[in-house]
């Protein structure tokens, strides 16, 4: 890592001064952390204050009411290990290969310590069940969810149970089943009797609206993948941790493993210098919107995007869908699917930069990640002008974001780290049950047997190949307190502050575009006017920001209405706001250098 870092993108193409407005953020790979926080700094009042509307709209506050400190588990010493079943090839299969090479089964504890802090994103299991901190979840409460569940998994004395209720898309019952009994072979004798509810469907169902006030005293507690502001569904990781069979997308250990090598085939500034998309656009609006910023004769938004067609993959053998060969962009994009997208930890994992489309979900490492730290936030309206900014700012400026947020996802985010997610998820959630768990008739006990004989083709595959071998040597990381509802604000507000801030940035840029080559361009530009207009009719007066050269631009061919002009104490404040944020941006620069001159000298 360190040498590729050295080595990235000496092609000094980085000093130019193309945009005064933030020519002067300049980081090295060592900066990227300081740009987040220094860009803290920065105030635009106007800008802000609409977007931590929108943002903290949705955000029920008075959930914060109550916070209760919780301590951290306590451990039990670890227990050595035990002998797993042979009864069928996957198990004993897996096992040789286990006892002829002993590096095989390290991969997945390589990096782990002994009390260890998790990592921050675990903050937000407190806040998953915050809604049933003081009421609890009785009997009655657990059954409201029985009607949204999939299957109700039950653990008694270190056994696992499932009953399924209704067929779930694909395998992914199966494949979240089989990692609830790996966490228990991973900490075995460690976790406690419980009964839960997961719904495997993508959309969370669980409206926070519907369950405020007296006669709704407890919202049901329903598993799943991901939720959103405005839902109380708990996240739990997604199938494809262990696999996701159908589209041939191995175990996420597997995987790492693979884009890391994929990672060294091609370095940072041997990569191509655009925004690279692959998937498929069916599912979702805002994926059909991004096929629109494609390359075209008219337009170069500066990236490069392809439909997936997975029933073709599926019959050619997936060659064009590997994921450790699609690391050869500079940019990768994420979008979001029918509701949060499997895809992004692999985009994230490719040591490029990921340009993050604004997510309407989350799942339960997303919240962990900070704009301008770990990606590069786009906006969901106006991509395609997004985008094209990004890709410029990438290749013009030193960052490290890219291998800042693929340090995430390998370090925090890998089998270690979901093992331990769980475990502390579920063991938060315990107690919260003010019932004994019991096992509901008709349910199975689920071991690596009973799962993984029956299996075939890839499917037995990969099961084998994310079959939890022996127990950890360690002890799951300890867990964090909850956030304080300021700590809690000021998480929120910072990362609206980030992602408000690029569109800042993105927006005088294009004013400056503009503003240059006066209204000529614009008018032989059509594209360029229409997705302006778009932009600035779309928002409020109050964050209409124009340059004195727009209202050169030409409303005659009445593509689109232009916004009425400044008040006169509008501009004025506008012009403040600008030139004090030129300044700050200026101040950054030179802290920056002198730091840079620093560090030189030592
Ligand atoms: C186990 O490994 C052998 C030899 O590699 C192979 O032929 C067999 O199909 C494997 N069995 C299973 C169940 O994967
Ligand atoms: C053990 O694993 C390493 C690394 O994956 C591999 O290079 C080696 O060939 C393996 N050895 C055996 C005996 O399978
Ligand atoms: C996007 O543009 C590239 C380059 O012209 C092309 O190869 C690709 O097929 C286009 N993608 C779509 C979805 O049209
Ligand atoms: C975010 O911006 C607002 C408004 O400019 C500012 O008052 C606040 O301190 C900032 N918050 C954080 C956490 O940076
Ligand atoms: C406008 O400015 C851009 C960026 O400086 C330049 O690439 C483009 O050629 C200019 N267009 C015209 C019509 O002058
Ligand atoms: C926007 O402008 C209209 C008309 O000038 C005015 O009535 C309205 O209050 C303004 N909205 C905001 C948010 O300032």
């Amino acid at each position: 890592m360190a040498q590729r870092k050295s080595t990235k993108r000496n092609s000094s193409d980085t000093q130019t001064n193309m945009h005064r407005n933030h020519a002067s953020i300049k980081t090295t790979s060592h900066q990227g952390k300081r740009i987040a926080k220094t860009t803290l700094l920065l105030v635009f009042s106007i800008f802000i204050s609409a977007c931590l509307l929108s943002f903290l709209g949705c955000f029920d506050y008075t959930t914060l009411a109550g916070l209760k400190q919780v301590t951290t588990i306590v451990k039990p010493p670890v227990i050595t290990l035990h002998r797993f079943p042979h009864q069928c090839g996957v198990v004993q299969n897996q096992t040789q290969s286990v006892s002829e090479n002993g590096t095989n089964n390290n991969k997945l504890r390589s990096s782990h310590s002994r009390s260890s802090t998790c990592p921050t994103y675990f903050r937000w299991i407190h806040e998953d069940l915050r809604p049933w901190r003081e009421i609890g979840v009785t009997r009655r409460i657990l059954e409201k969810a029985r009607r949204k569940a999939h299957f109700r998994v039950v653990i008694l004395d270190g056994k696992v149970y499932a009953k399924k209720y209704r067929r779930a898309t694909e395998t992914r019952d199966t494949f979240t089943l089989w990692g609830i009994v790996q966490l228990l072979r991973w900490y075995p004798g460690r976790l406690p009797d419980l009964e839960l509810l997961f719904d495997a469907d993508d959309r969370p169902t669980v409206r926070s609206r519907d369950y405020r006030g007296e006669q709704h005293p407890g919202p049901p507690p329903v598993f799943r993948y991901c939720s959103n502001d405005a839902s109380l569904d708990i996240v739990f990781p997604d199938w494809s941790f262990w696999g996701w069979a159908e589209l041939n997308i191995k175990p996420w250990a597997k995987s790492l493993v693979a884009i890391e090598e994929g990672n060294k085939m091609t370095q940072w500034e041997d990569r191509v210098p655009y925004a690279y998309w692959r998937g498929n656009p069916k599912v979702a609006r805002t994926r059909r919107e991004l096929l629109s910023c494609n390359v075209s004769d008219q337009e170069d938004w500066n990236t490069r995007l392809y439909i997936n067609d997975w029933a073709t993959e599926s019959k050619e053998g997936f060659k064009n869908s590997n994921l450790e060969n699609q690391c050869t962009h500079r940019y990768k994009i994420y979008v979001e699917g029918w509701a949060w997208s499997v895809s992004e930890k692999y985009i994230m994992a490719c040591d490029s930069m990921t340009l993050y489309v604004r997510p309407k979900y989350y799942d339960f490492f997303i919240r962990g990640m900070m704009p301008l730290q770990h990606y590069w936030p786009i906006r969901d309206r106006g991509k395609c002008r997004s985008l094209k900014h990004a890709v410029h700012w990438g290749n013009t400026h030193l960052d490290q974001i890219g291998e800042e947020g693929s340090r995430y996802i390998r370090e925090e985010v890998n089998m270690e780290h979901v093992y331990d997610y769980m475990f502390h998820l579920m063991n938060e959630y315990v107690k919260l049950l003010r019932f004994k768990p019991e096992i509901p008739r008709g349910a199975k006990e689920i071991t690596p047997d009973s799962m993984g004989c029956p299996a075939k083709g890839r499917w037995r595959d990969f099961m084998a190949e994310s079959l939890v071998m022996s127990p950890s040597e360690v002890s799951p990381c300890d867990m964090s307190l909850p956030h304080s509802p300021l700590e809690l604000k000021e998480v929120l507000e910072r990362k609206a502050n980030l992602t408000r801030q690029v569109e800042v940035w993105e927006v005088n840029t294009f004013a400056e575009t503009i503003g240059r080559n006066g209204s000529g361009y614009v008018l032989k530009n059509l594209q360029m006017k229409h997705v302006y207009c778009k932009a600035m009719g779309r928002r409020s007066n109050e964050t209409i920001y124009m340059d004195d050269s727009l209202i050169l631009s030409p409303s005659n061919t009445g593509a689109c209405e232009m916004p009425p002009p400044f008040e006169e104490d509008e501009l004025k404040t506008f012009l403040e706001n600008k030139r004090g944020v030129e300044k700050e941006v200026e101040k950054w620069g030179n802290e920056y250098w002198e730091e840079q001159k620093k560090s030189l000298q030592h």
